[in-house]
């Protein structure tokens, strides 16, 4: 029998990879029965970030799961922000020719001891913020991220798929950030934030 459970690569509808259920219960006897899905305690589905559609709503609890959360992250932003940032570059250097002003810096070493780096990095760690502190306050929320769609759009000129690229990363740093204190749920409300802010910031294109 396959079924499919949670952990795996992604599929659409859902974070889970096939197995077969012989792995998962290894037939000891005497075998009374044969598990079936209904044993499995069943956790909720978490969805992959994604930059279209339409906006994610929050509930109470997500909104408490996302801020718990990222307090570990903004507590130590400074250092945070630039792990993140140089993450990204590292994994896409074609997204860093869209800073004319990082173009010498070819290396991880230059990324890591450059002041505007980490000056930026900060000003991306601090949208965040904002964007998550104002979960709130939807409207001043979505004015705030359409305009920094219009200039990541018309001034800067960014290529919109780099949004989602950079959002996992961030993901990603939370979640190590809060290690084995990282639920389902609250993995499950961060990706619902950052799809609101892929999204948004898809706006002006
Ligand atoms: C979570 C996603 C992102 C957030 C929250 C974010 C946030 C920001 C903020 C707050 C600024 C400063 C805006 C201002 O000066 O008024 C900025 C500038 C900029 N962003 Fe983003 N950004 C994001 C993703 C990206 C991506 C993926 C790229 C490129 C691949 C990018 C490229 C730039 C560039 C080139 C600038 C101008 C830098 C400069 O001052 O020369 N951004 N961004």
């Amino acid at each position: 029998m396959i079924i499919y459970i949670r952990g795996g690569g992604s599929v659409p509808g859902g974070r889970y990879r096939r197995c077969s259920s012989d792995r998962l219960y290894s037939p000891s006897p005497p075998r009374a029965r044969v598990a079936s899905f209904a044993d499995i305690p069943q956790q909720p589905a978490t969805m992959p970030i994604e930059d279209s559609g339409s906006k994610p709503d929050f509930s109470d609890d997500e909104k408490k799961a996302i801020k718990d959360s990222w307090s570990g992250v903004y507590s130590e932003y400074e250092s945070t922000s630039s792990e993140i940032l140089i993450k990204f570059f590292v994994d896409n250097p074609s997204a860093q020719d869209f800073f004319p002003k990082f173009k010498d810096l070819d290396s991880e070493e230059k990324l890591k001891s450059s002041t505007a780096v980490r000056w930026h990095a900060e000003r991306i760690i601090n949208a965040v913020n904002d964007a998550i502190w104002l979960l709130d306050e939807p409207e001043k929320n979505a004015k705030k991220l359409k305009e920094l769609s219009e200039k990541h759009a018309v001034q800067l000129n960014v290529d919109a798929k780099f949004f989602k690229v950079l959002a996992e990363v961030i993901l990603d740093k939370v979640a190590e950030k809060n290690d084995g204190s990282f639920s389902d749920s609250a993995r499950s409300a961060w990706e619902k934030l950052l799809t609101y802010i892929c999204i948004s910031l898809k706006v002006a294109y």
